[in-house]
């Protein structure tokens, strides 16, 4: 917020030299030493326009600038053609305690996203595999841009969007009616369908693939599978009997992961209900010219730029692109969205831009409203990760031995609090703590590290927090307290970064980027402990009262930034 401020205040005093108030807050920068001030404006571009010396031009805009300076700014000086501004740090702690206070778990919200429409696809396991470790990622990722873009006052719609037809289903149908063993599926169904499916694989003597089904050509097993997914779109009946069994069991493995990592979703939808849809529109662009019949039947799209796409197979089944391109215009009819985030691994990003792409040539003008948001891998490096199934990285596994790994820590360091918030905390804030389109080097014993860069380090800051105002009664103390009194630079810090939050939210949503949330929130926590260790709080003389509201600010702004993420905050640790 000081930058627009500041810029402001530049763009008035250059006006009719042609810059403008967007080009100046692209030009602020922050200095690298908090001697140099809060915010500098460097003039060597005004300098190249005018062929004037940029020391000059800055010290005679700060000159100028001094004359008019409003009050939360208490310095302007020049030094080496920059600009610099300081900031009235007791009276932005005055402004920010008051807004802390009146908004609370608002503090930080912002009204960009009033009266427009957000829809969220992520997650999407497919039915009759276990979750793997990249739906985690497109599960925590996706939750939290939920939260990002509703604290923004958007309306958001998170889809579920399940993977509940395509080759495999016709695999488990296969393995499901020739070797199902009915106590294991009743005992642990996840295992059990798992079980079933790597049988199926042995037989076509593939390896188990965690996403993408090969098409096998001429392999018996796969033609048994093609024709059970044939079966299926005919509607025969004991087909479509085992296959809800199948989902039914499948749904209650994914629910109990969603409640373990508290995600919930707008709308639950299999992919399977938009085959319909999808051939239709595909039949309507053949009829048009837009898509083209192969002789062996198949149908497919083209494009200056990208690979030929196939939309529907030579026996005239749906595949993957079929379903979502009628699942796109089923749900821009429905919710009229500004925007459609998908949110998949990287592997995905043609499928995305084929989907993209077709939908307009086809005439559907909302797929500008489309954006997909890849995500790189999360490697498990030296710390093989040992499965009940070998090589398969089974989200189960990670949370469970997370959660046996905080219990330890726990016991070890005799502290309070929930194994299952801690574990689940530091598996999130591991992920969002990465730009997404970053690779993820996860280690346990960094995620779990309390006192580094970690989920457990920023609940146990909030719950530090916490533990302090406890001991006193925050509510008798005045809000108006004197804030001048605060001339620690460890205080000053802390006030600026607090002040910071609400654009940091801002940005976070602009780039689609949880990962600003995240390091906000780290640095947040360390700023407040280097001061916690350098200002005593409840012993302090005449800044008790100031410094118990920075404490109390804290605690608000960081658990506001762990909702943001999707991150219990914990009140005792
Ligand atoms: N089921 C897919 C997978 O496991 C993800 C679905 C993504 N959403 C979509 N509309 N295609 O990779």
């Amino acid at each position: 917020m000081f930058e627009g401020r500041i810029a402001e205040l530049l763009a008035k005093e250059m006006k009719g030299k042609g810059i403008s108030k967007e080009s100046i807050l692209k030009l602020l920068e922050k200095p690298s030493r908090s001697e140099l001030g809060d915010m500098a404006f460097p003039c060597f571009i005004l300098a190249k326009k005018s062929r004037k010396n940029p020391a000059e031009i800055a010290k005679e805009l700060a000159e100028k600038l001094n004359k008019k300076k409003p009050e939360d700014i208490s310095k302007i000086n020049a030094v080496k053609g920059y600009v610099n501004f300081f900031f009235n740090a007791s009276l932005i702690a005055k402004g920010i305690i008051k807004r802390l206070l009146d908004e609370k778990d608002e503090f930080g919200s912002g009204k960009t996203g009033r009266n427009k429409k957000i829809v969220i696809d992520f997650s999407g396991p497919n039915i009759g595999k276990p979750m793997h470790i990249g739906h985690i990622r497109s599960t925590i990722l996706g939750d939290s841009l939920l939260r990002i873009f509703d604290f923004q006052g958007y309306n958001v719609k998170g889809i579920n969007y399940l993977g509940d037809i395509g080759l495999h289903i016709g695999k488990m149908i296969v393995a499901y009616e020739l070797w199902l063993d009915k106590e294991a599926l009743k005992d642990n169904p996840v295992d059990e369908l798992l079980r079933l499916y790597i049988k199926f694989c042995d037989k076509e003597k593939i390896e188990y693939n965690e996403d993408f089904e090969e098409e096998l050509q001429d392999n018996e097993w796969t033609n048994k599978a093609k024709e059970k997914l044939r079966l299926l779109e005919l509607g025969d009946k004991k087909t479509t009997e085992i296959w809800h069994e199948i989902i039914r069991v499948s749904k209650e493995g994914f629910n109990e992961i969603y409640k373990i990592l508290n995600v919930s979703f707008h709308e639950i939808t299999g992919q399977s209900l938009f085959s319909e849809k999808g051939k239709q529109i595909i039949a309507q662009a053949l009829k048009e010219g837009k898509a083209k019949l192969e002789s062996d039947g198949a149908v497919y799209a083209e494009f200056q730029d990208l690979p030929k796409k196939y939309v529907l197979r030579s026996n005239g089944t749906a595949s993957y692109i079929t379903q979502d391109i009628g699942a796109a215009v089923e749900r821009y009819r429905k919710y009229k969205f500004d925007r459609m985030i998908y949110v998949t691994d990287f592997r995905q990003e043609m499928h995305f831009r084929q989907l993209f792409a077709l939908l307009k040539e086809w005439g559907y003008d909302f797929s500008d409203k489309l954006l997909h948001i890849g995500f790189g891998t999360i490697n498990f490096g030296g710390e093989i990760m040992e499965t009940r199934k070998g090589k398969i990285i089974l989200l189960n596994d990670v949370l469970e031995k997370t959660i046996v790994k905080a219990k330890e820590e726990i016991k070890k360091r005799k502290t309070k609090g929930n194994a299952a918030d801690i574990g689940v905390g530091a598996i999130k804030y591991a992920i969002l703590k990465n730009a997404p389109a970053k690779d993820v080097n996860f280690s346990w014993e960094q995620a779990l590290n309390f006192e580094g860069d970690s989920g457990p380090y920023l609940q146990y800051s909030h719950a530090r927090a916490c533990s302090i105002l406890r001991k006193t009664d925050i509510n008798k103390v005045n809000p108006k307290a004197d804030f001048s009194v605060l001339d620690n630079p460890k205080e000053q810090a802390l006030i600026k970064i607090l002040s910071e939050f609400p654009e940091t939210c801002k940005n976070a949503s602009e780039q689609f980027s949880p990962n600003i949330i995240a390091n906000y929130a780290y640095n947040l926590s360390k700023t407040f402990n280097d001061f916690y260790e350098a200002c005593p709080v409840l012993k302090a003389g005449k800044e008790k009262e100031a410094r118990l509201l920075l404490v109390a600010a804290v605690r608000q702004v960081l658990k506001n930034a762990l909702n943001l993420l999707g991150i219990e905050a914990i009140e005792e640790m």
